[in-house]
């Protein structure tokens, strides 16, 4: 087995995302042949003490506790940036300048006007970027992206997504801090918006087009709760639900709805896709399964088929185990890391770039702007 090219990564963050990126670092290449290996430098948090069991637990190499030092660290290649929102523009732009190859989870920053900058620091640098935008990478969502592109679904008419999920309808949840800073404007930048619609809004890019006009209402439940960092009862600025149509470049129209009071609903992603030759629906809680109509069939067996993704020809899946067996959330996070390991090697950018990613956030300002003034806005991108 020749040597492989190592690619040392420094992790900033150690929470959820922390985790499903180490995760995907430590098994890429078990299951994938590759050029490079990642090689899990270090990690930093604010905490010496949890950054230090996180680094013993996920084995990395070594901890810092300001990710400015981790940015200046010569012997790192590659920086992750797993922090809440608020954080991810400053750590990019300084990763960039300092030559590094920057991974950043999604929404790229809180708004358009944060975002930019981190776009024209990676281009200026020629660093190689990506964004966390993973549910692309679940194997019968990049199937949809495949059968649409071969035109089986013909003219598209509609596109329809919903981000549904419960756990914020408690008016005693306070907001900011560890595990809820997302209830927290200052950090999130937004509410569902950018934290679910995002993911929504990708994919849809990815799937079926730019999208041009936006119609939006969002709603804020509970207005006031005490903030977990000043220990007061302070306004909430997020939007807890929101829910657009939208006009895509292709002529077809988009209905997405995202909230936190869905009661019954934990992280129910699901879209659907009608065009003319067919129609194609997927539903985060049944991952592995895409929906195909096909007009296509004979008569009296025309009907919905529910195509289990994980034959040796879908995608991804000749690396994983045999025919049947399926695989799940984690493994969205594997495959972004091989892409972005093959890629390398091949001097390709790895999509959702930066610029890419970019244009999510474009959208995301015209769904807010929309809500705010009660009117069409048209998507202005960078
Ligand atoms: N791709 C996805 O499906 C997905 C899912 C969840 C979250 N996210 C995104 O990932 C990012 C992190 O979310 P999370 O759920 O992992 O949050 P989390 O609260 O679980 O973890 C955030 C981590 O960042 C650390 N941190 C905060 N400020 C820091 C700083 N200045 N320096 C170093 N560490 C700092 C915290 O201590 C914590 O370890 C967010 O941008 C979020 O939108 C993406």
């Amino acid at each position: 087995m020749p040597q492989l090219k190592p690619l040392n990564i420094g992790l900033v963050g150690y929470g959820f995302m922390g985790r499903t990126h180490s995760n995907g670092y430590k098994r890429v290449n078990d299951f994938f042949d590759l050029e490079y290996r990642p090689i899990l430098k270090a990690v930093c948090g604010r905490s010496e003490a949890n950054a230090k069991a996180f680094a013993e637990k996920w084995q990395y190499e070594s901890y810092e506790t300001d990710w400015k030092k981790l940015v200046a660290r010569k012997d790192i290649d590659a920086i992750d940036i797993c922090t809440p929102n608020d954080s991810h523009a400053e750590i990019a732009i300084a990763a960039a300048e300092a030559g590094k190859m920057v991974l950043c989870e999604k929404p790229l920053a809180r708004d358009m006007k944060e975002s930019l900058p981190m776009v024209l620091a990676v281009e200026k640098a020629g660093v190689k970027n990506t964004v966390w935008y993973n549910y692309r990478r679940a194997p019968a969502v990049t199937f949809a992206k495949q059968l649409i592109d071969q035109g089986k679904l013909g003219r598209i008419f509609h596109y329809r997504a919903n981000f549904l999920q419960d756990w914020t309808i408690s008016a005693d949840l306070p907001q900011g801090g560890a595990g809820l800073w997302r209830l927290d404007a200052a950090s999130a930048g937004s509410g569902v918006t950018g934290d679910l619609l995002a993911h929504c809004i990708d994919t849809a890019l990815w799937l079926n087009g730019s999208i041009t006009t936006v119609s939006a209402m969002t709603e804020t439940f509970v207005k006031e709760r005490k903030h977990t960092l000043t220990g007061k009862v302070e306004p909430v600025g997020i939007d807890d639900a929101c829910a657009f149509m939208c006009r895509f470049e292709n002529g077809s129209l988009g209905l997405f709805e995202s909230t936190r009071y869905a009661r019954g609903h934990k992280a129910l992603y699901t879209f659907e896709i009608n065009g003319e030759n067919g129609s194609l629906k997927w539903d985060l809680h049944d991952l592995h399964r895409l929906q195909y109509f096909n007009y296509g069939d004979e008569g009296p067996l025309r009907g919905w088929r529910s195509i289990h993704v994980t034959d040796s020809d879908h995608p991804y899946m000749k690396h994983w185990w045999v025919p049947g067996l399926q695989i799940g959330y984690e493994h969205t996070f594997v495959h972004q890391v091989a892409d972005f390991l093959q890629d390398l090697a091949s001097g390709k950018p790895t999509s959702p770039t930066f610029r890419e990613a970019l244009e999510t956030q474009a959208v995301c300002d015209a769904v807010l702007d929309s809500a705010e003034v009660g009117q069409w806005q048209t998507v202005v991108p960078a």
